[in-house]
């Protein structure tokens, strides 16, 4: 299937490109009212990400509504602990939580490496996602980080400081090596079956990389990050890693595409640290969007001032938020389309 839009591809690859691709991290969800209407049908989240039919209608509906330039599978980093023999929950406003928690060699023996088979629910809609598509953009698959992952298992639930799994680190480091070492065995799994069931690109999401200091960061994170790299080369890869201004030189030897900012880090000193060899994405704040439209057309005229047609594709510095206006989401994508 040719693609009619793959500007995407290109700008993770270095290619030339006739304008910047855009597209926001989180852009299927509860920012649009069509959304909340599919999730409404169902039970709650994990019905509807467990169901491809409406993954798939929910992963196109940004593409259709907003006018993004890729979609993003519909789904959760979450499904990996899933698989792995660990169930969560999904509680109304408050967020992922795991009824039972990894903190010993006992707990270890319960779960098991992922071949990617219990996920068959994401690779059935990636198929009717590529299909319905028709080659209008290129879907992104994604994962978790490890590290990010094992939080969560660690942890139980999302945390400001996840400090249970931080405590890990320091008390119990050959196990926390064996825990994320099964993590990123089944997500290598799990992604070569996205791959294989049509993904054109993939992304890491290293959500909690900014909770650890950069020596810890180097052993527990990116070094799994890195094999998950190495393992995939069929797709470009972005490795997005949340507050992680600390590893920016040290990612640019990673062997992905592209490495995701947030808004903390400054664009310039970015790409000084990272090199020419990646491409960037990012990185406007989330928060920009509340302004008004003309509040949000100067924020992202600046933001692409500053990565002066350089390697780049658009996006925010992390997932907009779901009381954002779409209106204002149109906005910024139409203001990253018209830049020149
Ligand atoms: O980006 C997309 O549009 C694709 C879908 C996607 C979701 N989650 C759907 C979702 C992606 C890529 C994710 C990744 C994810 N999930 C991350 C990494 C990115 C990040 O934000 O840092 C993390 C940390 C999670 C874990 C998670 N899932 C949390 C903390 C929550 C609750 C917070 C919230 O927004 O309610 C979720 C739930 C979730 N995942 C929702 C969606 C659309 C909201 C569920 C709902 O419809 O109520």
């Amino acid at each position: 299937m040719q693609l009619k839009n793959d500007l995407l591809l290109r700008a993770a690859k270095g290619e030339s490109v006739e304008r910047t691709p855009v597209w926001l991290m989180r852009q299927a969800g509860r920012i649009l009212p069509e959304y909340r209407k599919v999730r409404e049908s169902v039970s709650g989240f994990i019905e509807l990400a467990q169901t491809p039919d409406l993954a798939a209608e929910v992963t196109i509906q940004p593409v259709d509504l907003l006018g993004v330039d890729a979609a993003i599978i519909f789904s959760d980093i979450l499904v990996i602990p899933e698989a792995m023999g660990l169930p969560y929950e999904m509680v109304e406003k408050r967020g992922p939580l795991f009824p039972e928690t990894v903190r010993s060699e006992a707990d270890l023996k319960k779960l098991h490496v992922s071949d990617g088979s219990e996920l068959r629910y994401v690779t059935d809609a990636i198929h009717i996602t590529k299909k319905a598509l028709n080659g209008r953009v290129p879907l992104i698959g994604f994962a978790g980080a490890p590290w990010t992952i094992f939080a969560y298992m660690v942890e139980g639930h999302g945390s400001k400081t996840f400090s249970k799994a931080r405590e890990m680190l320091y008390t119990q480091p050959v196990f926390s090596h064996k825990l994320l070492q099964m993590i990123t065995d089944s997500t290598i799994n799990y992604l070569k079956a996205q791959i294989e069931s049509g993904a054109q690109l993939i992304q890491l999401f290293d959500s909690w990389a900014g909770i650890l200091g950069p020596d810890q960061y180097e052993e527990f994170s990116l070094r799994y990050i890195s094999q998950i790299c190495d393992a995939i080369d069929t797709v470009p890869k972005t490795v997005f890693a949340k507050g992680a201004f600390f590893a920016r030189e040290a990612m640019s030897s990673l062997s992905c595409e592209t490495i995701g900012l947030d808004w903390n880090m400054g664009i310039a000193e970015s790409r000084r640290l990272i090199g020419d060899s990646k491409t960037l994405q990012g990185n406007l704040d989330p928060a920009a969007l509340y302004g008004t439209p003309e509040q949000v057309a100067v924020a992202a005229t600046r933001m692409m001032d500053e990565f002066k047609g350089s390697r780049h594709i658009a996006n925010l510095g992390h997932g907009v938020y779901p009381d954002i206006d779409p209106e204002k989401v149109k906005v910024f994508i139409e203001t990253v389309k018209n830049y020149r």
